[in-house]
Order: structure tokens, then sequence, then C-alpha cells
């Protein structure tokens, strides 16, 4: 079974809209002759519909960052699915950010995902424990509850549209990232494991999983060429083309091994 490489760049709140479209720009000059890998990136609200002119006619994906569940209504400051289904391609769901800092619960991750399915968007999926829960053993039956929270209700046809991200939050933008043998085993062992216990083998085998945290150009190789990883989510290390860029092209290259 071969997953097609995904890397993805979240910007998080980065770059105003002039920044991002002279990033958009350069990113698209940089990864102009990569081919057999997913690339995107995933700038704030307001550079969307820019970076989407900026990117069109390349192979570079869009997504956002964040998606309320209802498709309209009285939530002040909130986007719905159908406000982003003609803006972009993908959206994230459930990063550690929105969860610890802004409350998102598991509930409400899985309420997402439903209505991101619902408008054809396609989900990244995060998952990850905090630094108490690793250090106390608990990785496996916290990240395994998530991903199993996460997806109640969810179809296995529904599966094949979905990136997991398996980001432990001890290694988001603390430049400590996990070993590639440790991300390995969590995602394997835990995250495509929990897969193939809710559906299947078949699916388990077929939905890319993402390893996150402090991924850089002189670490991706130790991630892309464990055999669970398939790609990765990149915070800080996306906010330069040429760091990103070389991120997408030895991240490849490991793969290709
Ligand atoms: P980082 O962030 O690469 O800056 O650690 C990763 C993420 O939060 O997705």
């Amino acid at each position: 079974m071969m997953r097609i490489p995904f890397i993805a760049g979240n910007w998080k709140m980065h770059k105003t809209v002039e920044e991002a479209i002279a990033l958009a720009q350069e990113l698209r000059a940089e990864l102009e002759d990569v081919e057999g890998c997913d690339v995107a990136v995933c700038p704030p609200f307001t550079a969307l519909v820019s970076v989407r002119r900026a990117l069109e006619g390349s192979a570079i994906g869009l997504g956002a960052q964040n998606v309320h569940w209802e498709e309209q209504g009285a939530f002040t400051g909130a986007i719905s699915p159908p406000m982003l289904k003609d803006l972009c391609d993908y959206v994230i769901i459930g990063h550690s950010e929105r969860r610890t800092i802004f409350g998102e619960t598991d509930e409400w991750v899985n309420k997402k995902l439903h209505a991101a399915l619902a408008h054809g968007l396609k989900p990244i999926l995060c998952v990850g424990e905090n630094l108490e829960q690793n250090q106390a053993g608990e990785t496996e039956e916290f990240v395994g509850g998530q991903v199993r929270a996460a997806l109640e209700g969810i179809t296995a046809g529904q599966m094949r549209v979905i990136t997991l991200a398996y980001e432990p939050i001890w290694a988001i933008g603390t430049g400590v990232p996990a070993t590639g043998e440790g991300a390995n085993e969590i995602i394997g062992g835990v995250v495509r494991h929990t897969l193939a216990v809710l559906y299947s083998d078949d699916v388990a085998q077929t939905v890319r999983i993402q390893y996150g945290g402090s991924v850089k150009p002189h670490n991706i190789a130790e991630f892309m060429s464990q055999p669970e990883i398939d790609g990765a989510l990149v915070g800080g290390a996306s906010l330069k083309a040429d760091s990103f860029a070389a991120i997408v092209k030895n991240g490849l290259q490991a793969k290709r091994g």
C-alpha cells in the first residue's frame, strides 16, 4: 500500500495579507519541480483568498486552521464550513493550541470533523499528549482515546479523506522534537492501530498520518524514513519559503530511501 506523502505548513497567527502573498509566491517558485508529494499551506483566515489567488495553477494545496460546525448563525468570530469549502481543500481540526488555549473539547472536534466532511473539506485531525501525560506513561491511552472520540460516527468511507497528525504537545514550538522512532511507535502502535480496531486493516493502512512538533529541514529525514510516518505538519519552519521547501524536498528524498 503506497501512501502519498503529505507535508502541510500551519502558519498559525502569522502573516499579514501582504506577507502571506509574498510567502506563497516564493513557495510556488521553490516547489515548482516537486512531484510525488502532496503539499499544503494553512494561512490565517484573513489571507485565504489572497493566497488562493497566489497559488492558482500550482500544485500547492490550501487549508484553513479551524472551522466551526454550524453552517451559519450567531457565532461571533467563527467561520463555517460553507464559507471555506470553495476557498480551500483542507482544514486543520483539533490542533492542540485550539484544545488547550481555546478550550476545544473532544466533542467539538468530533462535530467539526462531521461538519467539515459534510461540506467536502479534507480534515487534518490533530492528536497528541502533553508532557505530564507523556512522563506518566499515559500517551497510548490518551492519544488512543482522542482518536476514538474524534472519530465517533465517522464512516470507513469518510476516513479516506481524513489525514491524522500526531503532535505531542511537548514537541510543538519547543525545538525539542520526538525521535523518529518514538513518533513511529505512537503513530503505528497507537494511531494506526486504533484505526484498525475501529475500522479495518485496510482503512488503517490507507489513512495518512503526519508527525508534527519542531520539524525542521535538518530533522525531517529522521521522521520520513520511518515506515508509519507519511508526512509532517510544520509550524515555525513553514513561515520561511526556503526552510519549508527544504523540509518538503528532504522529506521526500528520505521517504524514497
Ligand atoms: P512547530 O508546530 O513546527 O512550530 O513545532 C507544529 C504544529 O503546531 O503544527
